[in-house]
């Protein structure tokens, strides 16, 4: 999960990272009020998990609280590759005399974490990278030692930065390098990290991805979580623990195996070619203990799509075998009851597959179509939707 700018700013701060929080807000009214309370000249950025935000006019300065009003105004609504910003920060107006780059990532090509330091950061790093990558230091960091005094002493000092403010620096590494391992992140990035007047460093702008994977040791880390923008059925699935992702098409998609799923989603819609343009509407992985509650969590969510006019469940048993799956259908239909409506075509193979088409054929459901290959399923699916259209 990534982190706007505000909650990073959280993490750093609850990790000794020298920070200024600010305040967020929602309304231009309430950036009016937020500024008055500040005092001052302050900053307006907009919140929205994407970098740039700069260059896209969403970070102004307002020497008034009527300036952040009208600020606020205009950005909030604004859209920002794509992202509709909903909050602004407002944050007391600090100079940058200078301004650094800083982040600590997985490196996952090298199984390792890798510290990359610039002491030519703000808004134009990217090209800094690219015209005098020399100016960017890339420090590998063994995840094993970690990050002690000397280790934050070697980046500092590999890094550039300016000698008196070496000590701040060496603290400002450790403590952002502790947020990224304690809350088990897979970037924490600081860009700019500023000198301000007076020689003092600060975290100006943070970016923090959480790894989600680590989710369960953090029950904190939900309130990041910004559910206004998720799309409601992804919620409903992730709730119930289902590996789904909401497309844009006709044809849901359940299947076991995340290789088997992609590779219906493909057969799908080359097979909607033919049946007016129809496409899968989903991805959904039920994984290896198809059950019953699983398949009718997995029917419910795809049933709540009303995009969708057909369901195409693609089974290849192995540990769990075809005879569980069409079981699984079996109690997933009677769980669901009127609920399910639309047509449901099933194409069973491989562990106990006669078995399972048996339970299928006996059970006779109106809405069941049972097709032996994948391909022909995935045809009489696209078929079933493209009438349905
Ligand atoms: N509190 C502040 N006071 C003064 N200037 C600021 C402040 N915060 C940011 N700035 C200036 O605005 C620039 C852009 O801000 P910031 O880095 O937060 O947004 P960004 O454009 O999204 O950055 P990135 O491209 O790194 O994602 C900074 O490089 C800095 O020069
Ligand atoms: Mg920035």
């Amino acid at each position: 999960m990534d982190l706007m700018e505000y909650q990073a700013k959280e993490l750093f701060a609850a990790h000794g990272v020298a920070t200024t929080l600010g305040k967020v807000v929602e309304t231009a009214e309430e950036a009016r009020s937020a500024a008055e309370e500040i005092g001052g000249t302050v900053v307006v950025k907009a919140q929205v998990k994407a970098g740039g935000r700069g260059k896209a006019g969403g970070v102004k300065l307002a020497t008034s609280p009527d300036e952040a009003f009208e600020h606020a105004s205009a950005i909030l609504g604004m859209q920002i590759k794509g992202l509709t910003v909903h909050r602004v920060l407002i944050t007391p107006a600090t100079p940058p005399v200078e301004e650094y780059y800083f982040s600590f990532l997985l490196d996952r090509s090298h199984r390792s974490y890798l510290c990359i330091a610039s002491v030519e950061g703000g808004v134009e790093i990217e090209e800094v990278a690219k015209t005098n990558p020399d100016a960017v230091k890339q420090i590998p960091v063994d995840p094993g030692a970690g990050v002690d005094d000397a280790k934050a002493a070697e980046i500092v000092d590999e890094a550039g930065f300016p000698a008196e403010l070496r000590d701040q620096a060496i603290a400002m590494v450790k403590a952002l390098y502790a947020t990224f391992v304690e809350e088990d992140a897979t970037l924490v990035e600081v860009n700019p990290l500023a000198r301000l007047e007076g020689d003092k460093l600060e975290a100006l702008d943070g970016k923090v991805s959480l790894d989600d994977n680590a989710d369960f040791r953090h029950e904190d880390h939900a309130k990041f979580e910004d559910k206004s923008a998720a799309d409601p059925l992804e919620a409903k699935a992730k709730a119930k623990g289902l590996n789904y992702v909401k497309l844009d098409g006709e044809v849901g998609i359940i299947g076991n195996g995340a290789g088997l799923v992609m590779s219906t989603l493909d057969v799908v819609a080359y097979a909607g070619e033919d049946h007016g343009g129809v496409k899968p509407a989903n991805f959904l992985d039920i994984g290896g203990g198809a059950n019953a509650q699983v398949m009718a969590d997995g029917l419910d969510v795809i049933l709540g799509d009303d995009q969708v006019k057909s369901v195409f469940v693609n089974v290849f048993g192995g540990i769990t075998a075809c005879d569980e799956v069409a079981n699984g259908i079996k109690g997933a239909l009677e769980i669901l009851g009127d609920q399910a409506t639309k047509p449901l075509v099933v194409r069973l193979d491989g562990n106990n597959v006669d078995k399972g088409r048996a339970i299928l054929d006996e059970l006779n459901h109106p809405l069941v179509t049972q097709v032996p290959t994948m391909d022909g399923a995935a045809d009489k699916a696209a078929e079933l939707a493209g009438a349905a259209k």
